[in-house]
């Protein structure tokens, strides 16, 4: 007599357990029960007997970790960037690959827009002024910035949450400008009142640049001195999508030097490690990767991720259709 046996799934980090109880009607689940830093090894070594991955961006997944998962059939991702993951590996073993996108779009753009002007009107600068007992009194000349209202704001990446920016710029009666790798059809540039420029226009011109743009190695390092070197610098720079666009070094020298006004950053290359230079600089305003971090959001994107590897897996509703796979290319 055969004993048919449930499909087992590893999740990677702990999430929403009301959520992810959902997993159990069809796998066995074996959850990660603190957040942790998993070493490539305990990443094979969960994978190795695993039919199904929950993970999140801290978690990476290449080539080693899945050498010897035989059984491995989906990795579902918990966020919209996925270069955490080899995803030629992955599928070229057939795996299907997921990730969350949409239901995080509003929620990144509102906090890409608040940390472009919190840089602009140094307002973290200016509370760490005055909590330090600095303020004797209200100056004329104290803490001027850059106005936001009536500036060019340039995006660089503009998919989902550079659309979304440049809609909430229309309030803001900003010129929006953008570069993407292809443009945008017409209707669309329209409805975001946003104009199209080749990149060293947009970064010569914005008064406001914020990076959107997926990090693959072609982007590694895109703005780097010569790059920054082009921009006014009265401009601000604002990076909610991943640390290793930015050649941090260069921009603590710009951000120093007064070759650049200010910045505001969410992501970072080391992280959760943060360079030094750049955390002796006050100009700077320096978030933990929250830009997804609403409460709400955070708990759509579990349940899309559920959502995607119980249909990868070939259960629920979806059966064989997860709602957002991402697509070989
Ligand atoms: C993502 O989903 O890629 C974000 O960086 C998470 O906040």
């Amino acid at each position: 007599m055969s004993i048919s046996r449930k499909p087992k799934v590893w999740v990677s980090q702990p999430l929403f357990d009301d959520i992810v109880v959902r997993l159990d009607e069809y796998f066995e689940v074996t959850a990660t029960p603190e957040v942790t830093d998993h070493a490539p090894e305990a990443i094979a070594a969960a994978l190795r007997d695993a039919d199904g991955a929950l993970v999140t961006l801290n978690d990476r997944i290449g080539k080693a970790e899945i050498a010897d998962a035989a059984r491995l059939r989906a990795v579902a991702s918990v966020g919209v960037g996925y270069n955490n993951l080899d995803i030629a590996a992955l599928h070229a073993r057939g795996i299907v690959v997921s990730n969350t996108p949409d239901v995080l779009t509003e929620t990144t753009a509102d906090f890409g827009f608040a940390l472009m002007m919190a840089a602009a009107r140094r307002i973290t600068e200016a509370e760490h002024w005055l909590r330090a007992g600095q303020w004797q009194g209200w100056g004329f000349h104290k803490m001027q910035g850059a106005d936001v209202h009536g500036s060019t704001l340039g995006i660089l990446g503009m998919g989902r949450i550079g659309q979304g920016i440049a809609r909430r710029a229309a309030g803001f009666n900003m010129r929006v400008l953008y570069h993407n790798r292809s443009r945008l059809p017409e209707a669309v540039e329209r409805e975001c009142c946003a104009q199209y420029v080749d990149r060293n226009a947009l970064l010569a011109q914005s008064d406001h640049l914020v990076l959107v743009l997926p990090y693959v190695p072609a982007n590694h390092h895109l703005i780097d001195a010569a790059a920054l070197a082009t921009m006014k610098p009265t401009a601000t720079l604002t990076n909610i999508a991943r640390g290793g666009l930015v050649d941090e070094d260069a921009l603590a020298d710009a951000l120093q030097g007064g070759c650049l006004a200010a910045a505001g950053l969410d992501v970072f290359e080391g992280e959760p490690a943060v360079n030094t230079c750049l955390l002796a600089c006050r100009n700077v305003v320096l978030t933990p990767h929250i830009a997804s971090a609403s409460l709400s959001t955070r708990r759509a994107m579990v349940a899309l991720a559920v959502d995607n590897l119980v249909a990868a897996m070939g259960f629920g509703p979806d059966a064989g259709r997860p709602p957002s796979a991402i697509a070989p290319t």
